[in-house]
């Protein structure tokens, strides 16, 4: 417990943790999360977000394989946040109600938003509780498998996962873009020197990664140089599955 810290400190100190004691979340531990999650800030007070616990080994093994990494389904918990309009389309049913709202692009947003805040309140309050999160965007590598997988009906999309467990390893704090890059007053300033880069480059490249410590650590312009320019075909389709799912039709 980290019970004589702020949450702003723990905010501050918050890193991505990848490896896990092999032990499971308590069920009361779950059920923490949950109620957290549960609680969420939500928009239009719609509630479109539902989340899925995936405790069978063989599903489990489906999803790492998507992700094509070791961490993921393995020690701890893993959860997936899925964005939820199949229930308030049922409700509409009810009513006789047709969809056209919900197959919008402005539905489909006010879901994404649910779903991403739920998923970061159940990382703060699992840090809270000492333990560690990664977020899983890597179900993204076949989402089409995914939704078959999990099962998932037409209105609604998985977002992001969560690998949550106890930390075996907690990696250095990851060095961020210095303020003066990121925050503006009144409006975008899009004119930024790019030599102001050159020390938060020296920075980053002094990182640690535990994720691979074989391996010395790009330049943060370097990664954006070589990271936006990998291609995943698969990735390439998820406009069009969201559509299939019934979202953006307008
Ligand atoms: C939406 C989202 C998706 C992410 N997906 C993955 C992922 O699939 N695998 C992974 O190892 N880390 C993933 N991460 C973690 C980021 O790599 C990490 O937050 C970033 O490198 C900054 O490091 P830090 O969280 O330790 O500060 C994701 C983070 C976010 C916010």
């Amino acid at each position: 417990m980290n019970n004589s810290i702020t949450t702003e400190q723990l905010l501050l100190r918050r890193r991505t943790v990848r490896h896990f004691k092999k032990q499971s979340l308590t069920s009361e531990q779950y059920a923490r999360l949950m109620e957290v999650a549960r609680q969420a800030p939500t928009s239009n007070f719609l509630q479109q977000c539902s989340f899925i616990h995936i405790t069978d080994p063989a599903i489990r093994e489906q999803i790492r394989a998507i992700c094509q990494q070791q961490y993921v389904g393995a020690n701890g918990d893993l959860i997936v946040f899925v964005v939820d309009l199949y229930r308030n389309h049922r409700i509409r049913a009810q009513f006789g109600l047709a969809d056209d709202a919900l197959n919008s692009t402005d539905a489909f947003i006010q879901g994404m938003e649910d779903t991403m805040i739920t998923a970061q309140s159940v990382v703060m309050a699992a840090e809270s509780m000492g333990l560690g999160c990664v977020y899983l965007g890597s179900i993204q590598n076949d989402i089409r498998s995914i939704i078959k997988i999990l099962k998932l009906p037409k209105l609604t999309y998985p977002l992001v996962a969560l690998q949550i467990g106890i930390p075996e390893l907690i990696p250095e704090l990851k060095p961020r873009l210095p303020l003066k890059l990121r925050s503006f007053e009144n409006q975008y300033e899009d004119r930024f020197d790019l030599n102001n880069l050159n020390e938060y480059d020296a920075i980053v490249e002094k990182y640690y990664d535990l994720r691979d410590t074989s391996k010395h650590v790009d330049s943060f312009t370097q990664q954006i140089a070589t990271k936006l320019s990998q291609t995943n075909h698969k990735r390439d389709e998820i406009l069009a599955i969201i559509q299939e799912q019934g979202f953006c039709q307008y």
